[in-house]
């Protein structure tokens, strides 16, 4: 099978653990939905099995609207959703919750997540009883969940208000992984956290990956949060991928204006260097994200980009590979400069 030009390759040998292809998705019914933008414009990537892949973006880029998609919690407008080459783009959530064990979520929310009237253990045993394994075999796969994400198997009797912030993510990824999936969608699943608990759940997550062999599909802001667990990174904004390419490129030699301006905006822990990255980021006349909203024709970034020209008023820049990322922009070569 050969991938269309503009998608983003995990591997040209296996099966994808997950593929999304020409995603589209719209909020709302109706004219004025059908006229606004839609809120995921075209995506396509793949994830191999055992990779993690790195969604970044700013707030309202479409980042967990693509989560949602994968999902099966939002109805794409169009394109598809493939895990292990099993389309389930419009498969309903029930027949997901007992058939698709494949795929789980950890959201970011560690507090609204879970369910305060539950014990642990219901919270545990739920995903297994629709998959049809109950009882003791159940409840020893609930406590064996338990550990492995390094909490006490006793845990299983207490209730989520008796858990920190970090101990209740912990208990999160353990009911994302007690049935055994191979894709598990992390949507800022550290972002809620202190910075040492966040190390914390980030190593967690890449041993439990390695560990098992699971693909992440994992969602966040902070592209030096991505940096730690992923080996690729797509960079959305909005609802189109921007940059896609190995982490290490996309974080070092950005192509793509909008990758340098998030890198710029990205937290430092010493002010000196946030206040010069501050001073780079306005000298090179980059705009803000309240900027005007852009043509429907043309590239997204315009009203912000201190490199746009008539071309990318007129003319969407397809994907095309520069250096050792691929990116959407018409200027790619000149985004050195900045
Ligand atoms: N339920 C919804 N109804 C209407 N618009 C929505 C809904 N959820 C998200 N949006 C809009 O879709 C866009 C993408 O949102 P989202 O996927 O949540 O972005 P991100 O996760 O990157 O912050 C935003 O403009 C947001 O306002
Ligand atoms: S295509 Fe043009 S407006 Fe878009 S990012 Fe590149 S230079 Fe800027
Ligand atoms: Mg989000």
């Amino acid at each position: 099978m050969t991938a269309p030009a503009d998608t983003v390759p995990a591997s040209q040998t296996t099966t994808p653990a997950l593929e999304v292809r020409d995603l589209v998705v719209r909020y709302g019914s109706g004219r004025k939905a059908r006229n606004a933008p839609p809120a995921v414009d075209g995506v396509s990537f793949d994830i191999a099995p055992g990779e993690t892949l790195g969604l970044v973006g700013e707030s309202g880029s479409g980042k967990s609207t693509i989560g949602k998609a994968v999902l099966g919690l939002q109805l794409p407008s169009a394109g598809a959703v493939r895990v292990h080459g099993q389309d389930i783009t419009s498969m309903s959530l029930k027949k997901r919750s007992t058939q698709v064990a494949d795929l789980r979520v950890v959201f970011q929310d560690p507090y609204s997540s879970l369910n305060p009237a539950r014990t642990i253990g219901q919270t545990l045993v739920e995903p297994l009883r629709l998959m049809g394994i109950k009882g003791s075999e159940a409840l020893l796969k609930a406590r064996s969940g338990l550990e492995s994400v390094g909490l006490p198997g006793d845990a299983i009797d207490r209730y989520p208000a008796q858990f920190s912030g970090g101990q209740r993510q912990r208990i999160a990824i353990a009911r994302a992984l007690v049935c055994d999936p191979k894709v598990v969608v992390l949507d800022e699943p550290v972002s809620a956290l202190d910075l040492s608990t966040q190390a914390q759940v980030l190593n967690l997550l890449a041993d439990l990956r390695d560990q098992r062999g699971l693909s992440f599909l994992f969602i966040a802001h902070d592209l030096g949060v991505v940096r730690f667990l992923s080996q690729r990174t797509v960079v959305l904004y909005r609802g189109q991928i921007m940059e896609t390419g190995p982490v290490e490129a996309v974080n070092s030699t950005p192509r793509h204006p909008y990758t340098v301006a998030l890198t710029a905006a990205a937290p430092v822990p010493r002010p000196a260097e946030q206040a010069a990255r501050r001073a780079a980021r306005e000298a090179a006349g980059f705009g803000t994200a309240g900027a005007a909203a852009p043509s429907a024709t043309g590239c997204p970034f315009v009203p912000r980009c201190p490199l746009a020209t008539d071309v990318c008023v007129e003319q969407r820049p397809p994907l095309r590979l520069v250096g050792d990322t691929r990116t959407a922009c018409h200027h790619a070569e000149q985004v050195r400069a900045l």
